[in-house]
């Protein structure tokens, strides 16, 4: 096992695309700030800030963006959502491009402006085998936005970002990326795919805590999006207590309305620590051979792949039926022997990140083989 997981050797850990367990680094920076403030309470509050700018950096790194102040820290995905549906204004009859297998947080803040006359419009990934043309084929005239998942949570397919982008900015079409499943398994840059949003939780490929998420809009866009949370943490002048009028920040500070999640925000700097010093490259080709080993492995034990078979239609995630069989059982039977597992896509859903020895994958697959007899 890789020195910075130290996880109980009863587990098969394939679980990352639901909630990752922590690098080493992050247990102790977590434990180290419980220390710190049960013997000093906030003394060294301003080194923690040095942390959150420190985090505000990497996530800067992390998706191409040109300085720390882009990004916004907030507590989910679905929050950042939220924000984008709700901040901009709509007109009745503008429609919203999606894909019907959406995970539900990216598909009810949109179906929730069906109350302003917008309309939303849905493909089936299922149905589509070039789904970047066929969302495109989807939008007309009306067409306000795409909102989509660059890797679907369920059957893991990857979408082109980069192709989609441009194709989307073409036709100022605003494009709003859930990346929650794919940053931190899979190199990103907003150079290379110039959407329009990014929201990514940081519990999953991130290795990091629930309820810190990263936050990205474009900055000429960030004027457009009317604030639906205010405090005294988003105003331009923070600090100024005294002071009666205020502008919101010009930063992305803007969503952030009160005191920030400090404990969140130490674990997630030193889980992208982590992921920078290992680089996404050798990650994402790391996560490339134990997907396709699994695949192997899927094929010989004559399961049923859901996931794309292309590597590059593929993240993380793979999941696959086990032919005749209940799926919610045999989950159920995997995860009480420690497998670490979804119940996801019509069957299971395995997860492997860069770190997960080989020997799991082949322990996961003979385990599912042996929980059926
Ligand atoms: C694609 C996708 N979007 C959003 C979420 C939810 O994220 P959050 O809990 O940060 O709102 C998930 C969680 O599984 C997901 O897979």
């Amino acid at each position: 096992m890789h020195p910075e997981f130290a996880l109980d050797p009863n587990l098969l850990y394939l679980n990352h695309a639901a909630i990752a367990p922590w690098p080493q680094r992050t247990v102790k920076a977590v434990t180290q700030l419980a220390t710190e403030s049960g013997q000093l309470g906030s003394k060294r509050y301003l080194d923690w800030l040095r942390v959150e700018q420190r985090l505000r950096e990497r996530a800067a790194r992390l998706l191409g963006a040109d300085c720390a102040d882009e990004i916004a820290l907030l507590k989910s995905t679905s929050e950042g959502l939220s924000f984008i549906a709700q901040g901009l204004s709509w007109q009745p009859g503008e429609n919203i491009v999606s894909i019907a297998q959406e995970f539900p947080s990216n598909r009810i803040v949109w179906e929730a402006l069906a109350d302003q006359g917008v309309e939303m419009r849905t493909l089936d990934l299922d149905a589509s085998s070039a789904p970047e043309a066929d969302l495109l084929a989807h939008c007309d005239a009306q067409t306000r936005l795409v909102a989509i998942s660059w890797v679907q949570y369920a059957r893991g397919r990857r979408l082109d970002i980069a192709s989609l982008a441009h194709r989307c900015r073409e036709q100022g079409i605003l494009l709003c990326l859930d990346a929650i499943q794919g940053l931190g398994a899979q190199p990103f840059d907003l150079a290379r795919s110039p959407v329009d949003f990014v929201v990514a939780d940081g519990h999953k490929w991130l290795l990091g805590p629930e309820g810190l998420a990263l936050f990205w809009c474009r900055p000429e866009l960030r004027d457009q999006l009317r604030l639906t949370e205010h405090g005294w943490h988003m105003v331009e002048d923070m600090g100024a207590f005294d002071r009666t009028d205020w502008q919101p920040a010009p930063s992305a500070r803007r969503f952030e309305c009160g005191s920030p999640n400090m404990l969140g925000i130490h674990a997630l700097e030193a889980s992208l620590s982590l992921l920078e010093e290992v680089g996404l490259e050798t990650i994402a080709s790391a996560i490339e051979e134990r997907t396709a080993r699994l695949v192997e492995l899927i094929d010989q034990a004559g399961f049923e792949l859901l996931s794309p078979r292309e590597t590059e239609q593929r993240a993380g995630i793979v999941t696959f039926r086990v032919p005749d069989v209940d799926q919610a059982a045999l989950y159920q039977r995997l995860m009480a022997q420690g497998l670490m597992c979804a119940s996801r896509g019509g069957g299971l859903r395995f997860s492997p990140h860069f770190y997960t020895p080989e020997q799991h994958l082949e322990r996961a697959i003979a385990l599912t083989k042996r929980a059926l007899t």
